[in-house]
C-alpha cells in the first residue's frame, strides 16, 4: 500500500495549467479511457481528440490504446497498491490513473513526464484523489526501478468468460498467442482492387508484405490518405481475414459471371463496405444493402473514392422485400466481433456473455430470411468477425440441420490452415502464409479471427 508521505507529495504537484498542453493530453486521455468505461466505443470516444492540437492528437490515442489493451494487467498492478479501486464515476480519477500507468509500464515515458503531467492533469473533481495517483504512479515507478518491469500477464486482459470460451475453442495455446496479439498494436492491410495494382504498390514498396494476390500488410500506422494510392481510389484498408468471404465467394462466381452478364450479389449488413468493395471490384452487380443510413453514407464515400458501383439500400434485413433473388447473398452478419480486438480493443470491456446467445439468436434470424434471395443453384455466404464458435461454426451447422435445400461448398482458394471442416476459420494468432495454426513467431502481426462458410441452395 502506499504511503502517508507519498501521498502528501501529490499535494505539492503542480496545480493543472491551463491551456492547451501535455496536461490536457493526458486529461483527454483520461477522459476517453472514463468514456469507454462507461460503455462508449473507442471511435466515439475519440472526439474529444477535436479539443487537442493536432501534434497531441496521436500521443493521447495511443495512450488510451495502450491502456485498453493492458487494461487487466494495469488493474491487476494498482490493485496492489490500493486499499479500494478508484470509482469509475463521477470523475476521471480512474483513467488518469491507468493513462499513468500506460505510460510508465508500457511506452516508455520517462518517468517523471508519466507520473508528473499525469497528476498535473487532475482536475477539481478528481483532486480527492490526487494524492492517491500521485503516489501510486510513484510506488510502481520505485518497484520497476528494484524489480524492474512487472512480468507480462495479458490473459488478465480479456474477461474470464472470454478466456474460457476461446480456451475450450481453440486450446490454452493458442489462447496465449491470441492475448499477446491483443497487447500489440496491429499493422495495416490494404485489400486492393485488383491483382495488377497490389504488385504493381509491393514493387514500389519496400517492407510491403503480400499476403495474398489482392492484400498487402504495411508495417506502419498514422494516416492512411497520405499513402501511395488513396486519392486514386487503387485499395481500402481491410483486414486480410475480412477479405476471404468475398474470396470465396468470387471462385464460385468465376464460372457463371462474365463482363457482359455479370454475377447479381446481395451484400446484406454491407456497411461501411469493404466487402461491397470487393465484389465491385470483382465485375459483380452488387445490391450493398444496410440499415444504417450514416454507415451506408459510408460505403458511398468508399464507392466514390474507389469509382466502383453498387445498388444502396437502407432497410432493415428482417423486414426488405427483395424484388427479385440473386446469384450469391453475403451475410456478414452483426456479431460480438470478438475476432476484431486487437484493432479494438475496447471491445473486451464492454461485451457480456449473455449478449453471445442474443447475437446468435438474431444472426438465425438473418440467415433464415437470406435464405429467400438465394437462386435455386446460386451461393449464400455465412461470414462472422468473432472467434465465439456460437456465432461461427455452430451457426452454420444448425443452419444446415434446419435448411434441407441447402448444401456446403468445399471452399476453393483457402490457405489449408484457415480451413476446418470446409469453411474458412481465422484468429489472431495465425498468419495467411504460415504454414500451421498458433505461430511461435508473434511479430508476424496475425490476423483478424473471422468464420465464413459457403452454401449452394440445391436445384436449377
Ligand atoms: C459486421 S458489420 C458489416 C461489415 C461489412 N460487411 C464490411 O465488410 O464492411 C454489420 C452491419 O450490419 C448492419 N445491420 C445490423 N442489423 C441489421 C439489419 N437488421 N438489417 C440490415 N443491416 C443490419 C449494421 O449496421 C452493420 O453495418
Amino acid at each position: 500500500m502506499v504511503s502517508q508521505a507519498d501521498n502528501a507529495k501529490g499535494k505539492n504537484a503542480s496545480p493543472k495549467k491551463g491551456g492547451r498542453g501535455k496536461g490536457d493530453t493526458r486529461r483527454v486521455a483520461g477522459g476517453m479511457l472514463a468514456a469507454i468505461t462507461r460503455g462508449k466505443t473507442l471511435d466515439e470516444a475519440r472526439d474529444r481528440l477535436s479539443d487537442l492540437p493536432d501534434s497531441e492528437r496521436n500521443l493521447a490515442d495511443a495512450m488510451v490504446q495502450m491502456a485498453l489493451r493492458h487494461y487487466g494487467e494495469i488493474n491487476a498492478l494498482t490493485a496492489k497498491h490500493l486499499k479500494r479501486a478508484l470509482p469509475l464515476r463521477p470523475h476521471i480519477a480512474h483513467g488518469l490513473l491507468c493513462i499513468g500507468v500506460a505510460q510508465l509500464v508500457y511506452m516508455n515515458v520517462p518517468a517523471h513526464a508519466a507520473i508528473h503531467e499525469t497528476v498535473a492533469a487532475t482536475g477539481r473533481r478528481e483532486q480527492p484523489f490526487r494524492g492517491l495517483i500521485n503516489a501510486v504512479l510513484r510506488q510502481i515507478e520505485r518497484d520497476i526501478q528494484a524489480d524492474g518491469l512487472p512480468k507480462p500477464a495479458p490473459r488478465e486482459n480479456l474477461p474470464e468468460w472470454m478466456q474460457a470460451r476461446f480456451e475450450a475453442a481453440y486450446g490454452g495455446a493458442a489462447l496465449d498467442a491470441m492475448v499477446t496479439q491483443h497487447t500489440r498494436t496491429p499493422p495495416l492491410d490494404l485489400g486492393f482492387k485488383s491483382r495488377e495494382k497490389a504488385s504493381a504498390f509491393v514493387a514500389a514498396h519496400e517492407g510491403a508484405e503480400p499476403l495474398n494476390d489482392t492484400h498487402v500488410r504495411l508495417n506502419r500506422s498514422g494516416d492512411v490518405r497520405a499513402l501511395d494510392g488513396f486519392k486514386e481510389g487503387d485499395w481500402f484498408v481491410q483486414d486480410v481475414a475480412a477479405g476471404y468471404p468475398a474470396r470465396l465467394l468470387e471462385a464460385e462466381l468465376a464460372a457463371i459471371s462474365t463482363p457482359e452478364t455479370p454475377a447479381s450479389v446481395l451484400d446484406l449488413c454491407a456497411a461501411p463496405g469493404g466487402k461491397t468493395l470487393q465484389l465491385a471490384a470483382a465485375g459483380y452487380a452488387v445490391t450493398a444493402l444496410d440499415i444504417s443510413a450514416n454507415r451506408l453514407a459510408r460505403v458511398k464515400e468508399n464507392l466514390k473514392r474507389t469509382k466502383l458501383k453498387a445498388n444502396l439500400v437502407k432497410a432493415d434485413a428482417l423486414n426488405w422485400q427483395s424484388p427479385k433473388q440473386f446469384d450469391a447473398v453475403l451475410l456478414d452478419a452483426p456479431c460480438s466481433a470478438s475476432g476484431t480486438m486487437r484493432r479494438h480493443p475496447d471491445l473486451v470491456l464492454n461485451r457480456h456473455e449473455g449478449y453471445i446467445a442474443k447475437l446468435a439468436a438474431f444472426q438465425q434470424q438473418l440467415l433464415a430470411r437470406a435464405t429467400d434471395w438465394v437462386k435455386p443453384g446460386g451461393f449464400l455466404c455465412y461470414a462472422v468477425c468473432s472467434l465465439d464458435p456460437e456465432e461461427g461454426e455452430a451457426q452454420a451447422q444448425a443452419f444446415l440441420e434446419t435448411h434441407a435445400d441447402f448444401r456446403v461448398v468445399t471452399p476453393q482458394n483457402l490457405p489449408a490452415h484457415l480451413t476446418h471442416d470446409q469453411a474458412f476459420r481465422s484468429t489472431p494468432a495465425d498468419h495467411p502464409l504460415a504454414q500451421a495454426r498458433y505461430l511461435g513467431d508473434m511479430e508476424k502481426g496475425g490476423m483478424d479471427g473471422f468464420f465464413a462458410q459457403i452454401f449452394q441452395k440445391i436445384g436449377a
